[in-house]
């Protein structure tokens, strides 16, 4: 393998992990995406949108770029900021974990919480969005991306994470994978789709998400799902989408301790939400296939949380028939 001549040129081509399944023939793969520098997918579309940015001449030497995000975006943008010389302020709520900041900070990066008092599940991406905007207004040479309009957010999965997956696996069936801005599910999908139009794609949502019509409610897990009174990200393409699915903080919370003591596999929680449903989709299906999912991140940024024993506790997400579920078949 050549040496890289820069950490972005890092960004993609991360490695795929299949998983056996006790009972059933379908083959379940993870597409492992805390292996990019910035320990997410969303390191992809970051690079795309400050790409384009710059292309557009939005974005010049010296600038401040400003992001409203719940922090893996934020990660992604403070990664590129630090190799482009932009600064970078990320505009956070409470739901952000503590790692996440630290990282942040680690590569330069500012952190702004919006102003109000939050309930622990309730997520502030409306607040958080119009902080962003007026803060672009009031600071000269300053820019914000909006990554839940950015249509090249979605064009960042297209040409990267689709090709990646139809390069490494022949006649895939199934994608599934966690949706929040839309970005990641929708730029694969079409990626997917365009080589073979039958794949069936499902997107994954935590319970009290409203992407798909439901009233919305509290949840915990980070980056995915749309909150209450958000509006639909343009990067959700419906059209590209052909089933859904909720899965609980239970769930998916319990999904990544099971898989950190039981496999050594370290995931996030949108992405323990996602193989739990993946787990349960393929064990209910007759006959031979394939499934990819869509692991966004890893479990470092969740140890003062998920893959803590009190945190766990005080948050009532213990559930033993989850483990018990896991525990048949995988
Ligand atoms: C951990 C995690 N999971 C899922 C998502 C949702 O991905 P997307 O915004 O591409 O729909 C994000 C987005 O920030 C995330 O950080």
């Amino acid at each position: 393998m050549k040496p890289y001549t820069s950490i972005i040129k890092m960004i993609g081509n991360t490695p795929i992990l299949q998983i056996s399944l006790k009972k059933t023939l379908w083959e379940l793969y993870l597409k492992m995406e805390k292996f990019n520098p910035g320990l997410s997918m969303k390191d992809r579309m970051a690079l795309n949108m400050i790409n384009q940015a710059e292309r557009g001449g939005f974005l010049k030497p010296g600038f401040t770029i400003i992001e409203s995000s719940s922090g893996n975006t934020a990660i992604g943008l403070a990664v590129v900021s630090a190799v482009r010389g932009y600064k970078f302020i990320a505009v956070v709520d409470h739901h952000a974990a503590k790692e996440k900041l630290d990282i942040i900070q680690a590569y330069g990066g500012k952190i702004v919480f919006v102003k109000g008092n939050y309930g622990k599940g309730e997520v502030a991406i409306v607040e958080r969005e119009e902080t962003a905007r007026q803060m672009c207004q009031e600071i000269p040479n300053s820019f914000c991306l909006k990554q839940a309009d950015n249509l090249n957010n979605r064009g960042a999965y297209i040409d990267t994470l689709a090709k990646e997956i139809y390069k490494s696996i022949s006649k895939v069936d199934v994608l599934m994978g966690p949706i929040g801005t839309g970005g990641s599910l929708s730029g694969t999908a079409e990626g997917l789709k365009k080589r073979n139009p039958k794949i069936k794609v499902i997107a994954i949502e935590p319970i009290g998400s409203t992407i798909f019509n439901s009233m919305g409610g509290p949840y915990l897990q980070s980056g995915t799902g749309n909150p209450v009174g958000a509006d639909i990200p343009f990067n959700v393409n419906y059209s590209l989408i052909d089933d859904h699915g909720y899965v609980s903080d239970q769930e998916a919370f319990n999904t990544c301790r099971f898989f950190a003591r039981k496999k050594g596999i370290l995931i996030g929680g949108s992405a323990g939400g996602v193989l739990y449903k993946a787990i349960e989709y393929a064990s209910n299906q007759e006959g031979r296939g394939k499934l990819i999912v869509i692991m966004p991140d890893g479990g470092e940024k969740y140890i003062s949380t998920i893959f803590n024993d009190k945190w766990m506790r005080e948050n009532n997400l213990f559930n033993r028939k989850v483990d018990a579920y896991l525990e048949i078949h995988v």
